[in-house]
């Protein structure tokens, strides 16, 4: 039932399991799912188009233009709620982890704002090349969702591990994922701030700092994924998120980002505070461009406002608030004293002494620190993985709450 009127693009490629691919189709189709199939030249060898089109009663599009039809791939990866890439080849595999785009189907991956499943099927000493799981690897740090592979009977004649997962298997997958057990933060609203503070010296300079808002990012989306509505209350930042559940609201100085979390905070159950901001801000703006001189130039900052401790006075029992610590020394004392002294619930440590961990880096390693329990110290992983176990953590406070 939780498949029922989904939108899913099947993208079929190349491997001898795309034989499966018309009963996956008719698998969907009886699950109540719209299904549109894309096959690559080579997925045609081991299946019919036909055949496919056939079954999901929809024309199997192969080129980003037939002729003088422009396949319109930005729409596709627009219209669907999911898509899954089964089978997955290597070459695919790779194309997608690297965003090279030489078919409709690596054009529909790389415009699609939907969740993507990704399921491989290849040859066992194939799946298991460094290259491969590098590939693997980095598909998932950009929030792809991969379906294990099966252990059995190859194409080589081998057994092993390789296989596609079956059809059955794969829709339990995506029906799981759009089901409501997987999304406990249904009907919650999350507040999360990200990435730097700019604070305005004149018209074109300003006090910055290195964040670029990955991490704050990650988290926003780990809380929509379990269905929180986020409101994502943004700095200066290159990144960007399409999630469905995510309302981002750029700002730019402490000040306003400050001004947007106060809003967004009174009806948040959950509060991940990620981002850098600015503690001290210039006292003067200058409205124009300030003029080199013979003297030095000396500057007076004055305070900003603590995002993080003036949501923890105001806090209800209701409401979950997360901060961060980023410390170079005297890391979990100092990490401690924030978590006591700003209210939070639980503080999430970075220390710039970890390799891998920090500004800029798509992998972090931290250590939860709560205010019942030992802290919880998380092994060097993506951002991506590091939110989802910030996300579960908070999960299990909100629970151990409500059972005491
Ligand atoms: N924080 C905030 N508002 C500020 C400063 C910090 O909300 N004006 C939040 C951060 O988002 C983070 C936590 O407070 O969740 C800790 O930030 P951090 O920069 O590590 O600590 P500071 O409190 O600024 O202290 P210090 O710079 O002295 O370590």
């Amino acid at each position: 039932m939780y498949l029922q009127g989904k939108k899913i693009v099947l993208a079929v490629t190349g491997s001898i399991a795309a034989y499966k691919t018309p009963h996956f189709v008719r698998l969907l189709i009886k699950a109540g799912a719209e299904v549109r199939v894309l096959v690559t030249d080579a997925a045609t060898h081991f299946v019919s188009p036909l055949s496919l089109a056939t079954v999901s009663r929809q024309t199997v599009l192969s080129n980003v233009s037939d002729g003088a039809t422009w396949n319109n791939h930005v729409e596709l990866g627009l219209w669907a709620d999911a898509m899954i890439v089964a089978p997955c080849s290597a070459n695919t595999l790779a194309k997608l982890a690297n965003g090279i785009c030489d078919n409709l189907v690596c054009a529909v991956y790389l415009s699609a704002r939907c969740p993507v499943f990704i399921a491989p099927a290849m040859d066992e000493d194939m799946w298991l090349h460094p290259s491969t799981q590098a590939n693997v690897n980095r598909l998932h740090s950009f929030r792809n969702h991969i379906i294990q592979v099966a252990h059995g009977e190859l194409a080589s004649g081998l057994i092993g591990e390789g296989r596609m997962a079956e059809p059955e298997d794969m829709l339990k997958h995506l029906a799981h994922f759009f089901s409501d057990d997987n999304k406990p933060l249904k009907g919650m609203k999350a507040l999360v701030t990200a990435g730097p503070t700019y604070e305005r010296l004149d018209p074109v300079r300003y006090i910055g700092n290195f964040s670029t808002g990955k991490m704050g990012i990650a988290v926003a989306e780990a809380l929509a994924d379990k269905g929180a509505q986020v409101t994502l209350v943004l700095g200066p930042s290159n990144e960007h998120t399409y999630h469905s559940l995510i309302n981002t609201n750029h700002v730019e100085s402490a000040r306003e980002m400050y001004d947007a979390s106060i809003s967004a905070f009174k009806d948040a159950h959950i509060s991940v505070l990620a981002a850098a901001v600015a503690d001290y801000r210039p006292q003067e703006q200058a409205t124009e461009k300030i003029k080199k001189k013979e003297s030095d130039l000396i500057l007076t900052l004055i305070k900003t406002d603590d995002i993080l401790a003036s949501l923890g006075k105001i806090k209800q029992p209701w409401q979950t608030l997360v901060g961060f610590a980023l410390e170079t020394n005297n890391e979990m004392n100092n990490a401690a004293k924030k978590l006591m002294e700003k209210n939070a619930d639980m503080i999430a440590l970075n220390t710039l002494r970890d390799d891998g961990a920090g500004f800029g880096h798509d992998t972090n390693k931290i250590t939860l620190l709560r205010r019942d329990g030992e802290p919880v110290t998380l092994p060097l992983q993506s951002k991506a993985d590091t939110a989802n176990a910030i996300v579960d953590q908070i999960l299990e406070l909100r629970n151990a709450e409500k059972t005491v």
